[in-house]
């Protein structure tokens, strides 16, 4: 059954996101309800040994690079093993590259622990460098944690260490440019990202949304921007900082989506396959594991579920659905 996954519009999948749990220790309020969601029963989570198993089969199908995300990746008791575990696996390109997208809090404890067991690579969310406002985006007085866990994540020498920002209106479009310094002073390379509808009380709103073009010439005003290169597959734009070396990024995915470039398959949490953040369907990996499926049985799941990829995420059509889950519980 080996053979890349190549879905109908050619677009070969090389790139496995992985929801470590739905749980997380902030509440941002773009993301979740102030009394958080209903959480997922545990018996429903994939297990360690099962997420091992299906990235194995993926390994097997082309998939190169496996990003851990949640909710809050860390705050899965076993993620040093999960890492371990993925990095081990051989893959057509030498062993699974491993990733990480978290919100930074515990990092300051798990990160030499997780470099040792093989993560490359980590993107750290950071929406504000402002306490006071981070305490009532997040509705946790917990910035000097991320401070912390960025930190821990400079001194640890992996690169490139990347910062999403999450551009947003009346919250954090006056800090721009403070944010890009902080990046600058901290060695990592931002990306501000265009808000999707993602929002789990579904206000997101098109016409207030801060696009990427606005997002550039905030930045003009301190800094000078020299595009760089072809980004590939990659969802980030990236310009040269005042000559680099730093970079910083612009994720423009409502107004110049990437969807045509996308290699990205998910696996949320409770072991469902999802080909887009915005699909409408999820093919059940998790009954089909529990149910005694063999890796043909899994192969083929995961084929049948590329071939019923769209286009793009569609948000601009009429009628468009946003998904009933969260970010959170797609895993981001
Ligand atoms: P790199 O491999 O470092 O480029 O990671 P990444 O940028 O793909 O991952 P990250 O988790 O840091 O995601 C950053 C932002 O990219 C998210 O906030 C999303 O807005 C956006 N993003 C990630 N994956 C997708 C996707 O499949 N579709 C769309 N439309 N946006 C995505
Ligand atoms: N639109 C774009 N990005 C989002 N994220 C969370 N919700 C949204 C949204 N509605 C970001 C997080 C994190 C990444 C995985 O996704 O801030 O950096
Ligand atoms: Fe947690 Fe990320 Fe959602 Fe914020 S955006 S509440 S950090 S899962």
């Amino acid at each position: 059954f080996e053979g890349p996954l190549v879905d109908r519009f050619g677009r070969v999948h090389r790139d496995l996101r992985i929801s470590l749990t739905d749980k997380c220790n902030l509440r941002c309020t773009y993301c979740m309800p102030a009394e958080g969601v209903p959480w997922l029963a545990k018996q429903n989570l994939l297990t360690t040994d099962e997420i091992e198993r299906v990235a194995r089969v993926l390994a097997r199908l082309g998939i190169v690079e496996t990003r851990l995300t949640g909710g809050e990746p860390l705050l899965r008791p076993d993620v040093v093993d999960v890492v371990r575990r993925l990095a081990r696996i051989e893959g057509e390109r030498g062993p699974l590259r491993v990733s990480m997208t978290t919100n930074g809090i515990r990092l300051d404890r798990l990160m030499d622990d997780l470099v040792d067991a093989g993560l490359e690579r980590l993107n750290i969310s950071l929406d504000t460098v402002r306490p006071d406002r981070f305490a009532e985006l997040t509705r946790r007085d917990k910035i000097e944690d991320v401070f912390a866990g960025i930190e821990a994540a400079r001194a640890s020498g992996l690169r490139p260490l990347k910062l999403n920002t999450v551009a947003m209106r009346d919250v954090n479009d006056d800090e721009f440019c403070d944010l890009l310094r902080f990046a600058k002073a901290h060695d990592a390379e931002l990306r501000f990202i265009e808000q999707m509808p993602l929002d789990a009380g579904h206000i997101w709103s098109r016409v207030k949304m801060v696009q990427g073009e606005e997002i550039l010439e905030k930045l003009s005003a301190e800094f000078t921007l020299e595009e760089v290169g072809e980004r590939g597959s990659s969802p980030a734009q990236l310009f040269l900082v005042d000559g680099g070396p730093t970079t910083v990024g612009v994720i423009a995915s409502v107004t110049a989506p990437f969807c045509g470039a996308c290699d990205r398959v998910r696996l949320t949490a409770d072991g469902q396959l999802r080909n887009c953040l915005f699909a409408r369907e999820e093919s059940d990996l998790l009954g089909l594991l529990r149910a005694g499926g063999s890796d043909e049985d899994i192969a083929r799941m995961l084929r049948q579920n590329i071939e019923g990829k769209r286009a793009g995420h569609g948000i601009d059509d009429p009628g468009f659905l946003q998904p009933d889950r969260p970010m959170s519980a797609i895993g981001g």
